[in-house]
């Protein structure tokens, strides 16, 4: 490929309009030094078309079209992507949705990404009846005391008032109208259901009254089902969305907080992508496996009405409650006393009338490419989901226009400079995440192979909910790069840099920091809730999945509302010229160009080895050891976390040996930039240790969570979990209630030890050069 000359001639012609002097001479510095690497490199070009700039100058280049890339990203054009982006509400599956497709589409073509196309599947979604809104009733006898309008009022015409813009309701709800006594659940938490228990408080028949946060929506409603619930409300908490007072002065659109009739939507299913296909793509050819009726039966699908409600609406139920005082730690932000019910004062009802169906829908998930000089068979990943619940101008499409002007800043890069990524970097623009991740799913389970053989790294960035501090999740061997990149990144907030915190690390160590790591901030398990979870959970593709957001648990209170649309953007959470929103795009491109273009693959396997040896095992010694007390029981499993322990040891000595071999490789390399094989051997090992950790039969009952490290939540689908399987058989041991039982739990643990041992043996195995 003519790499270095077609790139300098478009460089010479772009650099005459118009930046401002300073980028001017720089990008004039970058052209000289390129056109010597061009001169340096010219004899061998046409002997080797897939040549390195020379090794000595290697640290140079890269951290010129590092500068490069990040100069190039431009805030004005992720402002302007964004009211494109979220013009018209825009649910996954509707004709508005498709339309955002094809505008994403169009301008990645514009940009200049490669082979841009749409990648359809036929799934089935749910939505409600848009001309008989969802509806909250109080009676008295016949009489109606109280009924809620099932739409929140539009605040700011210009932006909301799309057709059916206001509508509440949460996807996969079952139809239905519910008359019956209400109780107060909290969290609807396993934990809060049992204190009702104990309580006297039954849920059975019962209409359950959840408030949000603190978990998914979605499991609050599969307990309350489990529980016996007919019928289920789901409301935001003052004290958590309105926490500095719900009158006009302190919410939207004078703040970020809640406004008095805003209400959370978003989907309450039970598992991810299809509910018809599971672990096959739901392509029009692809025979579906399940039924709907399956799938309610294997309580993916609820089957109980469900409807999320405002404070304001929530008010009229909880005022009207009797029964005893809830327990001081569930009383909520509203200026009465909650109680747990069952039932209404006076004799009153409450009915909920809930419309909904089921529809078979075509979605498209969109994809561009820029392809890799050296390695175009490497992909580097780079994703965010396109569909909102209505305009999603936080949720998820500031992702969506940060991730474009990213593609813009690559592309005007390759075109001013000539400079074009070693691998492969693909963009992709999900669809129906919002319904329960199908889009990747979908993906993930037709390209399996090819993502597990081709893929680096999936780089998730959902959306950006606030302007404190940047948070990553990752996996252990990711650590690294997730810090040296970061530490790269100016920091956007002019305060933060007045406090000494120049780069958006400092900021992120500040208000995340690890107290096991110094000086690293901490970075979790990534969980469920987004799109990488089917590439890492599923393929075993190592994932960052990162954003920008408050430091805090209150954060984001207009999540999945109305009112997210450019105003709270522009005026509310980033007015400073989009300063955060470009911070963003800056550390997605330099995560993304660390893995295009260095020349080892940024993976530190002494720090997943360390992980497993020093905090994983410490971890499942301290929690089982209280079960050394069943001396014979737990035996087994008691000499299989010794055989894990030494196993562990083993896979840190050898990856700390590997360090070696990796800086032969390295000489090997600057010696002879020309043969790359020495490198390539190593990188094929680092992406197959990662790949050692699936279990192609996956968890007990959960055949897609097949990665034995990292796994989401059964309880929580949005926390990570570390070795879920062995942690699940340590709880079913403390649950066994004979010796018998127990008995069986001790083999069924020391089993799932064994085969996390299993995968860092295969690690070791990998990461040696024989066997
Ligand atoms: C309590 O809150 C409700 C609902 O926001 C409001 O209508 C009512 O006036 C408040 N009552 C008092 C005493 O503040
Ligand atoms: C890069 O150059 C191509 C070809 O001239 C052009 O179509 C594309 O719009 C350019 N892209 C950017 C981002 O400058
Ligand atoms: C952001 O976090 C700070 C401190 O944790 C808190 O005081 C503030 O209310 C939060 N703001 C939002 C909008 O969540
Ligand atoms: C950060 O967001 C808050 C709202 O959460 C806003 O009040 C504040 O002005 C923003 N800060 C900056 C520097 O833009
Ligand atoms: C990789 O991680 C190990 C262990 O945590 C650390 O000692 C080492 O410095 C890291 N290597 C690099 C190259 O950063
Ligand atoms: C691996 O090598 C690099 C430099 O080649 C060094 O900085 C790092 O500390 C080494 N890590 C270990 C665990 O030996």
């Amino acid at each position: 490929m003519p790499y270095v000359g077609v790139g300098a001639q478009k460089r010479a012609a772009e650099s005459l309009c118009g930046p401002p002097m300073l980028k001017v001479y720089l990008s004039m510095a970058l052209g000289v030094f390129l056109t010597v690497l061009v001169a340096l490199l010219g004899k061998y070009h046409s002997e080797n078309p897939s040549i390195q700039p020379r090794p000595e100058t290697l640290e140079d280049y890269h951290s010129q079209v590092a500068n490069k890339l990040s100069d190039n990203i431009n805030a004005e054009n992720i402002k302007e992507y964004l009211r494109v982006f979220t013009r018209e509400p825009h649910v996954a599956g509707t004709e508005n949705n498709k339309k955002v497709a094809h505008a994403i589409a169009d301008l990645w073509t514009t940009i200049g990404l490669e082979d841009v196309r749409l990648i359809p599947y036929d799934v089935l979604l749910s939505y409600p009846n848009w001309d008989q809104p969802n509806k909250v009733f109080i009676k008295n006898g016949a009489q109606t005391v109280f009924e809620s309008t099932g739409v929140s009022p539009v605040i700011i015409p210009d932006e909301q008032s799309g057709k059916y813009a206001g509508h509440q309701w949460v996807a996969w709800a079952a139809p239905g109208v519910v008359t019956g006594e209400v109780v107060f659940c909290n969290r609807g938490h396993e934990a809060d259901f049992e204190n009702l228990k104990k309580m006297g408080v039954s849920v059975e028949g019962k209409i359950a009254l959840l408030r949000y946060g603190d978990g998914f929506r979605g499991d609050k409603v599969k307990i309350a089902q489990d529980y016996g619930a007919i019928g289920a409300i789901l409301y935001s908490d003052p004290a958590d969305v309105a926490t500095d007072g719900t009158d006009q002065s302190h919410v939207y659109p004078n703040t970020v907080w809640m406004p008095n009739e805003g209400v959370q939507r978003g989907s309450i299913m039970h598992g991810d992508g299809d509910p018809l296909t599971p672990l096959y793509p739901a392509k029009t050819e692809i025979y579906k496996s399940r039924t709907i009726e399956q799938a309610k039966k294997a309580r993916v699908i609820p089957t109980i009405p469900v409807l999320p409600i405002s404070y304001t609406t929530a008010w009229q139920i909880i005022s009207r409650m009797k029964g005893r005082p809830v327990p001081k730690p569930w009383q909520g932000g509203l200026n009465v006393t909650y109680r747990t019910g069952p039932g209404l004062n006076n004799g009153l009802t409450l009915t909920i009338d809930v419309k909904s169906e089921l529809k078979s829908r075509k979605i498209r998930n969109v994809i561009g490419y820029i392809r890799g000089r050296d390695e175009p068979d490497r992909y580097v990943i780079l994703g965010n989901h396109f569909d909102a619940w209505v305009y999603g101008s936080i949720d998820p499409n500031d992702g969506t226009a940060i991730l474009s002007e990213v593609a813009r800043s690559m592309v005007a890069t390759m075109n001013q400079t000539g400079w074009r990524p070693a691998r492969t970097i693909i963009f992709m623009s999900w669809d129906a995440e919002e319904f329960g991740l199908i889009g990747s799913t979908e993906f993930v389970e037709e390209f399996l192979d090819v993502l597990q053989k081709r893929a680096v790294v999936y780089i998730n960035m959902d959306c950006m909910t606030g302007n404190r501090s940047l948070m990553v999740n990752t996996v252990p061997a990711l650590y690294d790069v997730a810090v040296s990149a970061a530490k790269t990144i100016t920091n956007p907030s002019k305060s933060e840099i007045d406090r000494g915190r120049k780069t958006v690390f400092d900021t992120w160590l500040k208000y995340w920091p690890d107290s096991k790591r110094k000086g690293r901030p901490l970075m979790p398990v990534p969980g469920g809730g987004s799109d990488h979870a089917p590439f890492l959970t599923y393929a075993g593709v190592p994932v960052i999945d990162f954003s920008y957001n408050n430091a805090s648990k209150k954060d984001y209170a207009l999540y999945h509302s109305l009112y997210e649309t450019p105003f709270v953007n522009e005026h509310l959470l980033d007015p400073d010229h989009f300063a955060f929103h470009k911070a963003v795009g800056q550390m997605w491109g330099e995560l993304a160009r660390r893995f295009a273009d260095e020349v080892i693959l940024p993976f530190n396997v002494t720090d997943l080895a360390a992980t497993i040896m020093k905090v994983y095992m410490q971890d499942l010694r301290n929690a089982i050891n209280p079960l050394m007390y069943f001396k014979e029981a737990i035996s087994d499993a008691k000499q299989q976390l010794t055989n894990l322990g030494t196993a562990a040891t083993e896979f840190y000595t050898v990856a700390s040996q590997f360090n070696t071999t990796i800086t032969l490789a390295r000489s090997a390399f600057e010696q002879n930039p020309y043969d790359p094989r020495h490198v390539n051997a190593i990188n094929e090992r680092i992406m197959g240790i990662e790949r050692c950790f699936i279990n192609p039969r996956g968890m007990a009952g959960a055949p897609q969570s097949r990665h034995v490290l990292f796994s989401i939540s059964s309880k929580d689908s949005y926390s990570g979990l570390e070795m879920a399987s062995v942690f699940d058989a340590v709880a079913a041991f403390s649950a066994a209630k004979s010796a018998a039982e127990r008995e069986e739990a001790g083999r069924e643990l020391a089993q799932q030890i064994s085969i996390v041992q299993y995968s860092v043996m295969c690690a070791t195995n990998i990461l040696r050069d024989h066997i």
